[in-house]
């Protein structure tokens, strides 16, 4: 990003800081939406706290509010106007600054209706604009205007902007921003733009500086991850080679990325996830639909023998190798046998978690203007059918790992129970146990003694074996 630019934002937050200083003024921020809406928020939490505020969860005693939007499905939009409504007496109480961002404020008809029924709003910033929060703030505050921050070109790729991240043992990196896949259900390529990746130095420097700040786990983010292109810096050119190079940070134990798309999983990939011992073995693969009629529709560019013929492949090669996916039921035109179709893929693959999402229209993409849209009442009892077929499978799967020693990276105490520790095996399955706070930020072994749906119960034995750095495998005490 330009230089100057960034400068200038800087400057910015210290004005409003040196406004600010000894008034105790407390943010509210509610993030809607996917991983990368959190990456975003966490940017605009760091510059927040350097402009001098501290941050709250309580809603009524903030002086500045934050809702940082989701467009992807309709019910966001329900949440957000019910927010605004809360927020507007808090702004009447005390003043309070109101500012709206995100993927909804790229979308005009939603502004609209921001600009003529709430007009207390004071600031409405889209997702190219982010990184102009702090002249947004000043010219909010300083000289009291009503602000309204929306490109419509894609913004540039922003780097060296504060962060305050949400965890101290697991981060997200954003390596690539927009979409260019236009799949026909889909808004985020009107709202996030075409696809633009981050220069690979930028990328290893921030996840070598996470790795210092003492970070174990990092998940790599972007619409579309695995169709990173890189400018070469580094050697990196593709999500492969990147995959190697974030491999080779010392610190760093496990990685993770989301959300890939299907036609990119090229066999440098496959290879590069087998090679790689810190990613993780369990592989988000979004399917959205099992049949070869819908996935057209969607314009997915992958017919359902090619996804299970992928999965395949990647078992072959990846010993060990689980899958996640994504899910859309009652897309314009589904049938009853296109939905079984669905329901045979994930039979045949056996998810370790299927997201599952009913058919939202989004005004100005493809699909919403398609014939044949499905009535409320078959999308409900598809996606009941659907969600227990899942289930009966993840019960069952749970099941495999009864006795079982996982490897557990341990993010904390049990937010319902002081003396029990809690983590993730490497499929992302939460195991509850008892244990140290020194574990904590480790990765332990833990037997694995009773799942229940969500979780399992776990137990350390009393070496409390530690893996760590590098993989490599030594225990100590739990007395240490
Ligand atoms: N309706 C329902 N689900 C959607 N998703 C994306 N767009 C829509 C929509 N219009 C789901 C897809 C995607 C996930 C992030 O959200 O499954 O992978
Ligand atoms: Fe929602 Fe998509 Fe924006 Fe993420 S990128 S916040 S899923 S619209």
């Amino acid at each position: 990003m330009d230089k100057l630019n960034i400068e200038n934002q800087m400057e910015y937050l210290d004005k409003i800081y040196k406004l600010n200083n000894n008034k105790k003024l407390k943010y509210f921020i509610l993030t809607m939406g996917c991983q990368l809406n959190e990456n975003d928020s966490e940017k605009l939490c760091g510059m927040i706290e350097k402009m001098g505020y501290s941050k709250t969860d309580n809603l009524q005693e903030s002086d500045l509010v934050v809702f940082n939007t989701c467009c992807v499905r309709e019910n966001a939009e329900e949440k957000l106007f019910g927010k605004i409504g809360e927020v507007k007496l808090i702004k009447e109480k005390r003043g309070t600054i109101i500012a709206i961002g995100g993927c909804m404020m790229q979308e005009k008809h939603i502004v609209d209706k921001i600009k003529k029924s709430y007009k207390f709003i004071d600031i409405i910033f889209g997702t190219h604009t982010l990184h102009q929060f702090p002249k947004d703030m000043y010219e909010s505050v300083v000289e009291n205007k009503k602000i309204e921050d929306i490109l419509d070109i894609d913004g540039e790729i922003i780097e060296g902007l504060p962060i305050v991240r949400n965890d101290n043992i697991k981060a997200s990196v954003t390596i690539i921003n927009g979409c260019n896949n236009f799949c026909s259900y889909c808004i985020v390529p009107y709202v996030r733009g075409r696809e633009r990746s981050r220069d690979p130095k930028d990328i290893i420097n921030e996840i070598t500086d996470i790795a210092k700040n003492g970070y174990k786990e990092i998940t790599l983010l972007g619409q579309n991850v695995n169709s990173y292109k890189g400018n070469g810096n580094l050697g990196i050119y593709t999500f492969a080679d990147l995959l190697r190079q974030v491999n080779n940070i010392k610190g760093i134990e496990r990685i993770r990325f989301i959300s890939p798309h299907p036609k990119d999983f090229t066999m440098d990939v496959i290879e590069a996830i087998r090679d790689c011992e810190k990613v993780c073995k369990i592989i988000h693969l979004p399917v959205q639909s099992g049949s070869t009629n819908i996935l057209n529709k969607m314009n997915r560019k992958y017919t359902k023998e090619q996804y299970l013929e992928l999965v395949d492949k990647m078992k072959k090669n990846i010993p060990g190798v689980v899958f996640s996916t994504d899910i859309i039921v009652g897309f314009p035109g589904e049938t009853e046998k296109d939905f079984e179709d669905t329901l045979d893929v994930v039979s045949k693959v056996h998810f370790e978690q299927v997201y599952m999402f009913i058919y939202s229209r989004r005004v100005g993409t493809p699909a919403d203007i398609m014939d044949e849209q499905i009535s409320e009442d078959v999308k409900h009892k598809r996606f009941n059918k659907l969600k227990s077929l899942a289930e009966s499978h993840i019960e069952e799967n749970n099941k495999k790992y009864l006795g079982t020693i996982q490897k557990i990276l341990v993010e904390g105490k049990s937010r319902y129970n002081e003396n029990i520790l809690t983590g993730r095996t490497e499929t992302n399955k939460i195991v509850n146990f008892e244990g140290e706070n020194y574990l904590i930020g480790k990765i332990v072994s833990s037997k694995i003694i009773s799942d229940h749906m969500w979780y399992f119960k776990g137990e350390v034995d009393d070496n409390g074996w530690v893996f760590a750095n590098d993989a490599a495998l030594f225990g100590y005490k739990k007395t240490i």
